[in-house]
């Protein structure tokens, strides 16, 4: 039985920021976040948006009446929880109108946690192929103002619908990952913005990716000849390519020249939106399937996840005949034409804008955001949430 993800949908806070724009305020050279880091523009999440209206408003774009009786497990990825106790994925199931008997619970270990959650949806329907499971990663990344993460900040979220016969990517058995106990980027309980050590953060990615892709092809006799493309988890868009150019000269040029194209295919979309933590693999991964012109069914698409603290992991997929049809390019080329952008002054108030610390009552404007589902307040230390569409 194939397994695998049957549906993607994206969402990003209507709100961004010209990374230009933010390395001319803070006195930098444009180039290095254009080029260095390779960042075009960031999304910015109002305070009326936080991991699971994000979530629930990507969910929203591809869930139907089928999918919301048949799933049956929510698995919600995000290192930007909003409650030490109850799990994201209890607000999700209720906002979406999803069959109540379902479990549904948080995953976290830093960027890593969606792929956790793909990789145990396909245990869950290998038991029960009749089920559907949503896996979602969303998350705000948040580091401070004029810090040296500043650039690599952003926010969003992607909802996976998974099920046997997927129409997009039918995941393969082999996979490869790898976990040990670093200290390259956190953030503690008392913190809302990251802790990182930035050089050895990149060292590490690099490190955990040549580890689990030596295994795999050790394990499995597969070269890089293999594959038509490889996705990267994208904190920065530089930061996969770093990865990647380790590895091509295992294989023959044209083989280099595919992967390095599709790997710029395969950023577009982060590159307008920063790093959204647990989604940005599979924006990676929509952004090629959406973007590229020349992969075709049957494919094998090679994805590296990696998660500070740290477990990476290596796995693939076989692309879907047909799965150009089961997308919405059209949506999200909606969604990027509808953002505003907000200037470095807005940007510097609306990241100041946060929920008192004490869960004091609080009432939030929601006037100017256009989601469907938003947070419109605090009360009795309650988040209370709207979905427009109810
Ligand atoms: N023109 C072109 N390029 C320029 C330039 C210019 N004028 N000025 C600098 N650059 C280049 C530099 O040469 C460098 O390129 P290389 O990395 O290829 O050498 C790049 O721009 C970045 O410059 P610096 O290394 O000097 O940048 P920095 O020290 O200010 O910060 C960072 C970069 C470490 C990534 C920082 O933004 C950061 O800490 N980000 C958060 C951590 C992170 O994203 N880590 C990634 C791995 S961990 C992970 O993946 C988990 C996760 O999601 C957080």
């Amino acid at each position: 039985m194939e397994i695998g993800i049957d549906k993607i949908g994206f969402y990003a806070p209507h709100y961004y920021v010209d990374m230009v724009k933010l390395a001319e305020a803070r006195g930098i050279d444009p180039d290095k976040f254009t080029i260095g880091i390779g960042q075009d523009e960031m999304a910015l999440a109002p305070v009326t948006q936080d991991a699971v209206t994000l979530a629930a408003n990507a969910a929203l774009q591809v869930l139907d009446e089928v999918d919301k009786e048949k799933i049956d497990l929510v698995l919600f990825g995000t290192e930007s929880g909003i409650d030490h106790s109850k799990s994201a994925a209890v607000y999700i199931h209720h906002l979406l109108g999803l069959n109540p008997y379902a479990r549904s619970i948080e995953l976290k270990q830093a960027c890593y946690s969606a792929t956790a959650g793909i990789q145990m949806a396909k245990g869950h329907i290998a038991l029960n192929p009749k089920s559907k499971v949503l896996v979602i990663g969303s998350d705000i990344a948040r580091y401070g103002l004029a810090t040296p993460g500043e650039s690599t900040q952003g926010a969003g979220a992607v909802a996976m619908v998974i099920s046997k016969d997927p129409k997009l990517l039918a995941i393969e058995n082999e996979s490869t990952y790898f976990t040990n106990d670093i200290m390259d980027f956190w953030r503690p309980l008392y913190s809302d913005t990251a802790c990182v050590d930035g050089k050895f953060s990149n060292e590490q990615y690099i490190h955990f990716f040549n580890t689990v892709w030596e295994k795999y092809k050790e394990q499995t006799g597969r070269s890089l000849e293999d594959f038509a493309a490889l996705c990267y988890h994208v904190p920065y868009t530089k930061m996969g390519w770093k990865a990647l150019r380790t590895i091509l000269e295992e294989g023959t040029e044209a083989c280099g020249e595919r992967l390095r194209a599709h790997y710029e295919t395969s950023i577009q979309y982060n590159r307008k939106v920063g790093n959204i933590y647990t989604g940005s693999l599979y924006l990676s991964l929509l952004s090629l399937l959406e973007k590229n012109d020349s992969l075709k069914g049957g494919d094998r698409i090679g994805l590296y996840s990696y998660g500070s603290g740290a477990v990476g992991e290596f796995f693939t997929g076989i692309l879907q005949h047909g799965y150009q049809q089961h997308l919405y390019v059209n949506q999200h080329e909606e969604l990027f034409k509808a953002r505003q952008e907000v200037s470095v002054e807005e940007y510097e108030e609306i990241f100041a804008d946060t929920l008192p610390a004490d869960g004091s009552t609080t009432s939030l404007d929601a006037a100017n955001d256009p989601a469907a589902v938003y947070l419109s307040g605090v009360e009795d230390h309650k988040r209370i949430y709207v979905n427009r569409n109810n």
